[in-house]
C-alpha cells in the first residue's frame, strides 16, 4: 500500500545510512559506543518519580486529563513559577502556557496551528530536523538560514533578503543551539522579535536547553525579550533537565492567539498528558532544581574529557557554552559522513555527521555526552588510537 505523497518529502532520517553499518558492526560483535542521541543516561530525580508513584495511585487522576484542555491548571502555574523565577518571564497560567507531550510535540502542533499549504517557513541550517519534517507535513515549505561559525552559530538578519523575510510566515530557532552547543544574547533576542514584528514573521523559539549553560552563561528565554509576546511562542521542556525525556512533558508559552490554535489542534488529536505525569512535571520544576546544577557539573567534565582528547587527535574542538553536544569540524579532506563512517569502523563508536542537520552542517561532526563516564572514557581511548594518537 502507498502512504500519503507528503511522506516521500520528509527528509531521510538522519542515522539512516549509518543504522546499517552500526547493526552490522553489533553482528559482528563489536561494543559500540553511541554518541549520537542526547539522551542522559542518569535516572529522573527520586522524589519526581515518588511523586509520579503517587499520583499514578490516586484513582483520581485515571480519566482522561481534558477537563483542563491546556493542561492542568496547577502545572501550568508551577511553569510560570518557574519562569518568573529562572528566567524573568511573566506569563498568564490561564491564556499564555499550554502543556505539551514534548517540545518536539509542539513543534508539530505549532506547524499545524500556523502554517498554510505553501506557505514559507524558516529553519536555521544546521538545525533540528524535526522542525523540516512538520513543516512538510502541515504542506509548507521549510527555506534553511544559515548559520555559521564566524557568526557564533547566531542568525545574521542583515543577510535574510526582505523579499525573503516578507514571502515568510514563520521562523524556527533554538538557543542553546542542537546540534551547534551555541548560545543567544539578550540583544540577539531582541533584535528577531524587532525583525519578526517589521515582516510580520511568527516566533517559534524552541528552548529545551535553556537550563543547560556553563560557566558565566545566562539562562535566558525569548520570551523576555521586548515584543516577544507580540511576535511568537517558545518551547520548554522537562526532558533536558530533569533527565526526563521518555515521561513527554513539555510546554509552549507566549502569544496567546498561538497557544489558543494550538490548543484548538491538540485538544482535536491527542486528549493532553496523564494528569499523574503532570502532577510529577510540578514535583520536577519546583523542587528538583538542584538535579540542573548535577547534571552541568557532569556533562562540563565529560565535555572536557572529550574535547581534550579531540584536541590530542588534532581537531580544533572547544568547550560548548550550552547543551550536551560537542560540535567539532571533521580533519582536512574528510567528510562529515566519511569521518563519522571511519570512527565507526576504526573505534566502534558513533557519532552524528553534520550534514544531517542542513547543508551547512557539512564538515562537521556532534558528540554527545549524554552516555555514562567509564563509555566516555572507553569511547575517548578508542578514538585515539583509530586516529594514531595513542
Ligand atoms: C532542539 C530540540 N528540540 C526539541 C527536542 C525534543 O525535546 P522533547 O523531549 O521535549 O520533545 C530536542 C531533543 O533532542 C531538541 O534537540
Amino acid at each position: 500500500m502507498k502512504p500519503a505523497d507528503r511522506l516521500s518529502r520528509i527528509p531521510p532520517y538522519l542515522f539512516m545510512t549509518l543504522r546499517k553499518k552500526i547493526q552490522a558492526a553489533r553482528a559482528a560483535g563489536v561494543d559500540v559506543i553511541s554518541l549520537a542521541i542526547g539522551d542522559p543516561v542518569e535516572p529522573t530525580p527520586q522524589a519526581v518519580i515518588d511523586e509520579l508513584c503517587r499520583a499514578a495511585n490516586d484513582p483520581a487522576n485515571h480519566p482522561y486529563p481534558t477537563d483542563e484542555e491546556k493542561g492542568m491548571m496547577a502545572f501550568r502555574s508551577a511553569v510560570a513559577g518557574w519562569y518568573a523565577k529562572r528566567y524573568g518571564v511573566t506569563l498568564d497560567a490561564a491564556t499564555e502556557i499550554l502543556a505539551l507531550i514534548g517540545s518536539k510535540e509542539g513543534v508539530h502542533h505549532f506547524c499545524l496551528a500556523v502554517v498554510n499549504p505553501g506557505d514559507t517557513v524558516l529553519v536555521t541550517d544546521p538545525g533540528y530536523p524535526a522542525y523540516k519534517a512538520s513543516i512538510v507535513i502541515a504542506g509548507g515549505e521549510p527555506l534553511p538560514v544559515a548559520i555559521r561559525a564566524e557568526n557564533d552559530f547566531l542568525i545574521d538578519f542583515s543577510e535574510i533578503p526582505s523579499e525573503t523575510a516578507k514571502k515568510a510566515r514563520a521562523i524556527f530557532l533554538n538557543y542553546p543551539n542542537n546540534p551547534t552547543g551555541a548560545v543567544a544574547t539578550p540583544a540577539f533576542f531582541a533584535e528577531l522579535a524587532a525583525w519578526a514584528k517589521e515582516y510580520d514573521i511568527v516566533v517559534c523559539h524552541d528552548n529545551p536547553y535553556s537550563e543547560v549553560v556553563y560557566g558565566s552563561t545566562p539562562r535566558l528565554s525569548f520570551l523576555a525579550a521586548p515584543g516577544a509576546k507580540d511576535v511568537g511562542v517558545e518551547f520548554n521542556s522537562l526532558s533536558k533537565p530533569y533527565n526526563m525525556t521518555g515521561w513527554r512533558i513539555g510546554m509552549a508559552m507566549g502569544n496567546r492567539d498561538i497557544i489558543a490554535a494550538m490548543s484548538k489542534v491538540k485538544e482535536n488529536t491527542d486528549s493532553g498528558i496523564f494528569n499523574a505525569i503532570q502532577l510529577a512535571g510540578i514535583k520536577a520544576l519546583s523542587d528538583a532544581n538542584d538535579n540542573v546544577d548535577k547534571m552541568l557539573s557532569i556533562y562540563q567534565t565529560r565535555a572536557k574529557v572529550l574535547v581534550d582528547t579531540l584536541k590530542a587527535c588534532g581537531l580544533s574542538a572547544s568547550m560548548p557554552k550550552g547543551t550536551f553536544y560537542v560540535w567539532v569540524r571533521v580533519p582536512e579532506g574528510k567528510t562529515s559522513a566519511s569521518f563519522a563512517e571511519e570512527i565507526l569502523d576504526k573505534a566502534g563508536v558513533v557519532i552524528t555527521p553534520g550534514n544531517g542537520y542542513g547543508a551547512n552542517g557539512e564538515g562537521f561532526v556532534r558528540f554527545s555526552l549524554t552516555v555514562a563516564d567509564h563509555r566516555l572514557a572507553l569511547a575517548c581511548s578508542r578514538i585515539k588510537k583509530a586516529m594514531g594518537r595513542s
